[in-house]
Parts: structure tokens; C-alpha cells; sequence
């Protein structure tokens, strides 16, 4: 499809629902905001233009997206609806020529395939919308048809009579319009109505008259979840987590027990890795093939794992990379840490990485020993094949030569290993 497009992101509502000082659109869902979500999802279309409407915590909301491309931000003014959200957003599209395409910034679950269909959908010079038939259709717009099936409209449940309520195909709320088309039809907008709001939907009754209205539906009603309080997250959070396990299981991830796994979005794993129970893995990280994650692991900040490495029962990683082979299987904390290959990570291992006011690195070589309970106190390094005692504490900056043991508070040198370990 060669037309331009252009996609308005509406997120001027207040969310007050949602009982927490955080943004709506900047609550978390596995490891993006809801909003970042959404523009990910616009971002596969390849959009000329992305209008992002604001209104309610404006400036939080517009500093948590300044980083991406291509994108403006408007600000609506007190919101007065849907209808009078892209009005506002249009005042910036005033050159633009092509299709527009209205999303919600609360709708983290919508698909691109979707989208793309909904733009397909679209009649020449007319517009197309989103309908779907979720189990619950309260407090949704219900789709409109005449006795041959064309729609002729939509009614908000406040506005609808008991007949019209009994409706169960509701407007899911993502359009796609001729830009010059859409322009029209906000013009003659009106507030009667039971919320005293410009209704974007009000549109649509227009646009069956003049050239045309089609209509795409949805097949996976989730896909359209808006989040409107806590509970909505907890219920988008748990689809979303589903489709990140569900690919990383297609891609050959031994995943034992999805139910108790938390994989964030962003995560890359290899074939034949094995992530047991109780894990966390959040956005960013990097593991290998072959590898063994869990139970109850925790990686974040980037982590990354290269082939082999195994990481067990609480231990932490944390910005670290954990070369091929080697292996942290009990209660550690690896933080800011770069250890080598087929290195032996003891149990109750701490890189003490964080003096109180800054982050300092642990270097940990191939194949060196480090013995159970021991604190390595950073910067530090300890060499290749070296190894500390149980219970070593090694100080900053004391590095453990290649080859050497060291034991003891502070660990000290006792002997040359022998070569060839
Ligand atoms: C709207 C539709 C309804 C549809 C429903 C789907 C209208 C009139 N009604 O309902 O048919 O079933 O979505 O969820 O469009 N927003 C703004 N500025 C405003 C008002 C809203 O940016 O002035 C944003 C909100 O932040 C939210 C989205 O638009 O992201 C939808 O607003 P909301 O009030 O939830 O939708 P409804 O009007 O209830
Ligand atoms: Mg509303």
C-alpha cells in the first residue's frame, strides 16, 4: 500500500481509575509502559507521521517518549472527547495527505496484523473501523446495522435504548480514514449527548453517507482490552506474557513451567536453553543456547549469558556477562561483572559492586574457582584459573593474579596453583 499514513495516538484521558500517581499510559506491562507498547506496535506500519494527543500529565508522559522518531506531541487542552482529541491532533496533520489511523494509547494488546487489516478494510476514499464481540460489551459502543448488515452507525451505551444495548458487537475504537474525509466529518461534530463530549464516533454516521463505512472485526477480543484500573493491567499483563513465552516456546526455549515464568518483552533466549521455575527475566537480556536459567533466577539490566552458562536457585545477574560453560548455581549476586568461560561461581558468591555512592566492576578470568561464600569487593579482577577459598573476602582493587589461590579476611595469596589447571 503506497498511501501515506499517519496514526494519532489518543492519551489525554485523566485514568483516574487506575488509584496510582503514575500516568496511566506509563504503567509498566512486562518490561515496556502501556504507551510504549502501543507506539511499538504503530511503529511496525512505518507511519510517515505519529500524533501522540496529551493532556494529563503532559510533560511526564511527553518526556517518557522523546526519544523516538518521527513523533509529535499535542497537547489537547481539557479533554472534551474522543471527537475533540483528534480535531486537536488534525491542527497538526494540516498538510497531510493519505490515511489516518486512530489508535488508544490504553490498548497495549492490539496486534499490527490487526491493524493492517483494519486499513485494508477501508473503502476507497471512505473509512473503516474495529468492531468486536467481547464476552462483556458494558460501558462500549454498540455497532449499528441496517436490516442488510451495513453499518449506519454507533451509539454509546449511555445513549442507547434498551433494544440498542442488547447489541453485542461493540466499536473496539481504532479507525482508519481518508485524512481529507476524517477533516470534514470533525467539523460538524456536536455535544448533544449523554456525556456533553465531541464523539469521534459521531463520524461515522457521516461517513456511511458520504463515501462509505467498513467495518473489520476483530477475531481475538483481548486483542482490544483498554486498561482502565489495576485489574485491566494484571489481566493485559497476563495476555502479553502468554504471547512473550508462547514465541520464546516456538523458538525451541525449554520453558518448564510457564505458569510461574516471567520473561519481560525484549528478551532474546537460544534454542535448547532451559528455563526452569520461579524465573525472572526482564527486557534486555541476552542468553545463549544451551544454557540453564533457574529455579527462581533473576536477570535484568541487560544481563547476557553466552552458550552453556548455567545460572541456579536465587541467584541474581545483574549488567553482567557470564561466559560460555561457566556457572553461578546458588545464592549469588553477579552484578556489573564480566566473568569468563567455564568459570566456577560457588555458592553464596557476591560481587559487592556498589561502595555508596558508584557502581565499580568485578572481572572474573576463564576458568577460575571462586569459593563458596566469597565477597569480591569491586573493582576488582580476579585472574584466569585462579581461585579464592571459602569465605574470601577480596578486597578492592587487590586483583588475584592468574593462577593464584587467595584465602582468608582479607584474602591473601597461599600458593601458586600448579600449571596447567
Ligand atoms: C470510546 C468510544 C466507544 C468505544 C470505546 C472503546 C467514543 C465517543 N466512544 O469510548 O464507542 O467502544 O472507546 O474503548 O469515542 N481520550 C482523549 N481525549 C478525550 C477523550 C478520550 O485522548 O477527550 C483518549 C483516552 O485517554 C483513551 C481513549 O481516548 O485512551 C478512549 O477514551 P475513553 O473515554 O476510554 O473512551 P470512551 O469515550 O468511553
Ligand atoms: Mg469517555
Amino acid at each position: 500500500m503506497s498511501r501515506p499514513l499517519a496514526v494519532v495516538v489518543l492519551a489525554a484521558g485523566l485514568g483516574k481509575r487506575t488509584k496510582v500517581s503514575i500516568p496511566k499510559v506509563l504503567l509498566p506491562l512486562c518490561g515496556r509502559t502501556l504507551l510504549d507498547t502501543v507506539l511499538d506496535v504503530v511503529a511496525e506500519l512505518e507511519p510517515e507521521r505519529t500524533v501522540v494527543v496529551l493532556h494529563h500529565h503532559k510533560d511526564k508522559v511527553e518526556k517518557a517518549i522523546s526519544g523516538r522518531p518521527n513523533l509529535t506531541v499535542v497537547d489537547q487542552g481539557t479533554p472534551r472527547g474522543t471527537g475533540h482529541a483528534v480535531q486537536v491532533a488534525m491542527e497538526s496533520l494540516i498538510e497531510f495527505e493519505g490515511d489516518v489511523m486512530v489508535v488508544y494509547g490504553d490498548c497495549p494488546l492490539i496486534t499490527a496484523p490487526t491493524l493492517r487489516a483494519l486499513r485494508d478494510a477501508r473503502l476507497d476514499g471512505g473509512a473503516s473501523l474495529l468492531t468486536a464481540f467481547p464476552e462483556d460489551p458494558s460501558g462500549l459502543g454498540r455497532i449499528l446495522r441496517d436490516v442488510d448488515g451495513q453499518i449506519v452507525g454507533i451509539r454509546e451505551e449511555r445513549d442507547c435504548n434498551e433494544e440498542e444495548r442488547e447489541i453485542d458487537e461493540i466499536n473496539a475504537g481504532f479507525y482508519c480514514f481518508d485524512s481529507r474525509h476524517l477533516a470534514r466529518a470533525l467539523v460538524g461534530l456536536s455535544d448533544d449527548n449523554a456525556q456533553g463530549e465531541l464523539y469521534l464516533t459521531d463520524t461515522v454516521a457521516t461517513l456511511v453517507e458520504g463515501p462509505g463505512v467498513n467495518t473489520h472485526t476483530v477475531a481475538d477480543a483481548d486483542e482490544i482490552l483498554g486498561v482502565n484500573s489495576l485489574r485491566d493491567l494484571a489481566v493485559a499483563r497476563d495476555a502479553m506474557q502468554e504471547r512473550i513465552l508462547l514465541e520464546h516456546l516456538a523458538n525451541g526455549v525449554l520453558i518448564e513451567d510457564p505458569a510461574t515464568t516471567y520473561i519481560e518483552h525484549g528478551v532474546s533466549i537460544g534454542r535448547d536453553t532451559r528455563i526452569l521455575p520461579c524465573t525472572v527475566i526482564r527486557t534486555g537480556c541476552i542468553i545463549g543456547s544451551h544454557c540453564e536459567v533457574g529455579p527462581f533466577a533473576h536477570l535484568r539490566n541487560a544481563a547476557r549469558l553466552e552458550d552453556g552458562a548455567e545460572i541456579g536457585n536465587f541467584v541474581e545477574v545483574k549488567k553482567s556477562v557470564i561466559g560460555r560453560g561457566s556457572k553461578a548455581k546458588h545464592l549469588t549476586y553477579l552484578g556489573d561483572a564480566v566473568v569468563g568461560e567455564r568459570a566456577n561461581i560457588g555458592c553464596g558468591t557476591i560481587t559487592a559492586n556498589y561502595d555508596g555512592k558508584h557502581k565499580h566492576q568485578t572481572n572474573i578470568g576463564d576458568g577460575a574457582f571462586i569459593g563458596s561464600g566469597t565477597v569480591l569487593v569491586a573493582p576488582v579482577t580476579v585472574g584466569k584459573n585462579a581461585t579464592t577459598g571459602a569465605g574470601a573476602i577480596v578486597t578492592r582493587g587487590n586483583d588475584v593474579p592468574a593462577g593464584d589461590v587467595w584465602v582468608g579476611v582479607p584474602a591473601k595469596p597461599i600458593r601458586k596453583k600448579p600449571e596447567g589447571r
